[in-house]
């Protein structure tokens, strides 16, 4: 299947399915732009790729407040970004046969992160992309 662009965006690439789509993405010549928390994988993403085809952002989507900002320095920073792909995530058990085990605070922290977050980030990309002339993507 095409894949038409040339700059994304992968918020998740520390580990599991952003990581290895990362690469994947790398090795047909796309440029990545990591995002995830943990900056030693970050460090060794872009020790093992080059800055010439990938670059690393350490934020914490769970923040939503900063997430216009965050919008804002990488729109500035890589204005030829074409694709934002939405893939960070969490996901621990609830177990609602044990209700008195529910942690409301936990269930709220997943919401916001898996949820929440991405509305944010839409609303945040979505008018940089919808304004450019070439193909683009919102990818969640
Ligand atoms: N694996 C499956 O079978 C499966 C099935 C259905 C859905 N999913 C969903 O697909 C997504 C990826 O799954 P996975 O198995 O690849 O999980 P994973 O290995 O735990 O990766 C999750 C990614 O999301 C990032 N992330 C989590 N919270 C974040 C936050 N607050 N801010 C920024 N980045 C954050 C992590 O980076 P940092 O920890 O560095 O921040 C990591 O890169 C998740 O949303 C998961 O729920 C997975």
């Amino acid at each position: 299947m095409a894949f038409p662009y040339r700059k994304i965006l992968v918020l998740g690439a520390t580990s599991g399915i952003g990581l290895a789509l990362s690469e994947r993405f790398i090795a047909r010549g796309i440029f990545v732009i990591a995002v995830g928390r943990r900056k030693q994988n970050l460090d060794e993403f872009v020790q093992k790729h080059g800055s010439d085809k990938t670059a690393a952002i350490q934020f914490d989507i769970g923040k939503l407040d900063a997430i216009p900002a965050f919008a804002e320095e990488v729109i500035k920073s890589h204005p030829d970004l074409d694709c934002v792909f939405m893939n960070s995530g969490m996901q621990r058990g609830a177990d609602f046969s044990k209700p008195e085990s529910l942690d409301m605070s936990l269930l709220t922290e997943e919401m916001t992160v898996n949820y929440l977050s991405y509305l944010a980030l839409a609303k945040a990309f979505l008018p940089f992309l919808m304004k450019k002339p070439e193909q683009t993507a919102l990818i969640a």
